[in-house]
């Protein structure tokens, strides 16, 4: 049976990961959790599948992911290891949907620096702690998002000093993470799920929780035969982070129109990617006939 890690999947997209991995893919999945107690009630949600199984961890805190880990072997069988590990958790602490958010300058450094542990340095402090225990051929996804992306228009308005810029140095982190994980033939990639209607996005977001895991579940699968590491995804495609997706042109567009660009110009973007893979799987097929 594959295995897979998730942080911060009592709620949210990392919930609806656990959904997807054991009941739909069949995994054995560690449940990071905060609280046993909201482990054991979303297990419950789940429909109490034997599959789930929950790890206390605290990804902000070194010690707490020690013995997360020292937890993980004494109730893991000996030969199983673990094929993927998702860094999910996440907190956006400067800003709450509809809500109040921190201006640039009024940030707190110790709120600055809470930030940051939870949305990069768990990554590395994560991987680092759980590789020994990875499959050879293992994934690692650190869940980013759009908005530490330069090209976001997030990137010129007066808030969110901590998430965003976070969020960028985790896709940073992901390279480094990337580079030492080689020589374990684990590959480490970032995803950004896209805006979706969790506690985090708010009731506003484009997308549901559940899309925004498929977009993860799909930066966990990326080319089996030849793993990318190092790059950063969204539904399954790479993106360039100071560039709207797929469109050079873009960073001539001032930043107060891209955001109305955005809404048409990704779909478009995706829908002429699926067409031109949709074109090169037929002529693969007509090619293999051939022969
Ligand atoms: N929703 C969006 O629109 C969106 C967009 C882009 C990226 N993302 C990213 O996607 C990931 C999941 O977001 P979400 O929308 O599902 O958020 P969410 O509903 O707020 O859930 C966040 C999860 O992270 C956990 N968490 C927070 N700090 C933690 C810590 N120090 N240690 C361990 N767990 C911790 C929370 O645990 P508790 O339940 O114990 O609080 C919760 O389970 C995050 O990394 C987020 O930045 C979300």
């Amino acid at each position: 049976m594959k295995t897979v890690l998730i942080t911060g999947a009592t709620r949210g997209i990392g919930l609806e990961l656990c959904r997807i991995f054991a009941l739909e893919l069949d995994f054995k999945v560690y449940m990071g959790c905060r609280s046993l107690e909201k482990a054991k009630n979303a297990i419950i949600e789940l429909g109490n599948s034997v599959n789930i199984i929950p790890i206390v961890v605290d990804v902000s805190q070194e010690e707490s992911v020690k013995q997360a880990f020292e937890y993980y072997k004494q109730i893991k069988p000996k030969e199983e290891k673990l094929d993927i590990l998702i860094n999910n958790a996440g907190a956006q602490l400067d800003w709450i949907p509809n809500g109040e958010y921190i201006k640039t300058f009024d940030i707190d450094i110790e709120l600055l620096d809470k930030i940051f542990r939870t949305n990069v340095f768990s990554h590395l402090i994560m991987t680092r702690t759980f590789i020994s225990e990875m499959s050879e051929g293992g994934r690692v996804v650190n869940v980013t998002s759009g908005s530490g992306e330069f090209w976001d228009n997030n990137a010129i308005m007066d808030f969110q000093p901590g998430y965003a810029p976070s969020k960028s140095a985790a896709i940073m982190m992901t390279k480094k993470i990337a580079a030492a994980a080689l020589p374990y033939k684990v590959y480490v990639n970032s995803c950004c799920p896209g805006w979706c209607r969790t506690a985090m996005g708010g009731d506003d977001a484009e997308t549901s929780a559940y899309d925004g895991a498929k977009s993860i579940l799909s930066a966990c699968f990326i080319n089996k035969k030849n793993p990318p590491s190092g790059y950063h995804y969204r539904y399954g495609k790479k993106i360039p982070i100071d560039v709207l997706p797929g469109v050079n042109i873009t960073k001539y567009i001032p930043f107060s129109v891209r955001k109305y660009l955005r809404k048409i110009l990704i779909p478009v973007y995706y829908k002429i990617i699926a067409l031109k893979e949709k074109n090169q799987n037929i002529k693969q097929r007509k090619n293999k006939n051939a022969k």
